[in-house]
């Protein structure tokens, strides 16, 4: 019998194998100990799209509450230049009385110390009395509160700042415990440090969801597919991580067609270029699309040189590319040099050292080798 898919290729799904991560998880769980023991360390959490900040999160949260203290996880919604800070903080409290135990059954009031309509200006004093109220209902040294996704706070980023004031208060430090996980996509968090000078000072400890590792991306295939009655040939999970170099995301999705194209529960090379297909059009829905749509048609152009090459392209080999050979055209030379800057800018490509120019994820890559139109 083969059972159905364990891969979870949908954001937000905790993974059925949680791999890697395990200083990430230590340093979590020193960040604990430290709060009990000496100070808090607020704690942000940087990754891109896919690279599994919520996944991660949610294991911080697993770990906080085996150890005693209560977290509440809050998923931050998209907010527009319509909303105010207060009406953020507002979901935020919503978020932590729903998510901590009510221990000492008062906590009924707590919303009412919102007025929310009364006073939209002043978000920071009613934060810190609500923080202060909510600390006396919990019965416990430390309480962690996880806000995913900060960067939709992006329209309301003086938010992020008042966080800041609140949590380094006088009166919030003495007398709560309240532990602030963060997580962003890196450009939002860079734009809050941009607005609000003192957020980069106040929240200083940092952590990359960074890729998975090749042993952890295969102990993960291999851990998700045991009982499940089908397994991968050694070929396709090694191409799995080439492909992917680990991306948590796209490695879900990968071995989510892989999975589906099992034949008697075996899934040999094969099935590769049809899952990878698969696989790419669906990244192109999510994702792709979207960020090809940031290069104009000359940077596109570049870009589908680089895709073929698979390889760092330095200027010069641009240029004599476009003179010369079976990519010969029409094309502005002299401004092969801004075109490529520019893309950097945009996070498509990226720079080495001696300057040649390279489309770091390979998934990228290969979809705009097989789908980006003339
Ligand atoms: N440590 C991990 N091991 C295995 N799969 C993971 C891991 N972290 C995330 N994933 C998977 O990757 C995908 C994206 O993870 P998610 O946490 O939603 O990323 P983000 O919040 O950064 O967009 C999900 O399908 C999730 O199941
Ligand atoms: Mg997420």
């Amino acid at each position: 019998m083969i059972t159905s898919n364990p891969f979870t290729p949908q954001s937000g799904w905790e993974p059925k194998i949680f791999g890697g991560r395990n200083q990430e998880l230590g340093i979590f769980k020193s960040i604990l100990d430290d709060a009990v023991n000496a100070r808090l360390n607020h704690l942000v959490v940087l990754g891109e799209w896919g690279a599994g900040k919520t996944s991660l999160l949610k294991q911080f949260k697993r770990m906080s509450q085996e150890n005693g203290f209560p977290a509440a996880f809050c998923g931050i919604s998209k907010f527009t230049d319509k909303n105010k800070a207060i009406d953020a903080v507002y979901l935020i409290a919503e978020e932590m009385i729903m998510g901590f135990p009510k221990t000492k059954g008062v906590q009924k009031d707590i919303p009412e110390l919102f007025a929310k309509r009364k006073a939209l200006s002043n978000a920071q004093i009613q934060f810190t009395k609500f923080l202060l109220e909510l600390w006396k209902t919990l019965d416990t040294k430390l309480a962690v509160v996880l806000l995913d996704d900060t960067q939709n706070l992006m329209e309301v980023s003086n938010t992020i700042d008042i966080l800041r004031a609140v949590l380094s208060s006088e009166d919030v430090i003495k007398n709560t415990g309240f532990l602030f996980i963060l997580s962003s996509t890196p450009a939002g968090w860079a734009s809050f440090i941009d607005k609000h000078d003192p957020v980069g000072r106040f929240f200083r400890k940092r952590l990359n969801a960074d890729n998975l590792k090749e042993n952890e991306v295969m102990a993960t295939i291999d851990m998700t597919l045991k009982g499940t009655g089908v397994a991968f040939e050694e070929e396709v999970k090694k191409n799995v991580f080439k492909y992917t170099g680990g991306h948590p995301y796209e490695v879900q999705l990968l071995a989510s067609h892989l999975y589906d194209s099992q034949i008697e529960g075996k899934v040999k090379s094969e099935a590769w270029d049809s899952a990878l297909n698969s696989t790419l059009k669906e990244l192109g829905r999510d994702y792709f699309s979207f960020l090809l749509s940031k290069a104009s048609d000359r940077e596109k152009d570049l870009l589908k040189i680089l895709a073929e090459e698979k390889r760092p392209v330095t200027i010069k080999d641009f240029t004599t590319m476009m003179i010369v050979g079976k990519r010969a055209k029409k094309f502005p030379i002299a401004n092969i040099k801004n075109f490529l800057y520019r893309l950097e800018e945009k996070g498509l490509v990226r720079r080495t050292e001696n300057s040649g120019f390279y489309i770091q994820d390979l998934m990228f890559a290969e979809f705009i080798v097989r789908f980006a139109s003339e």
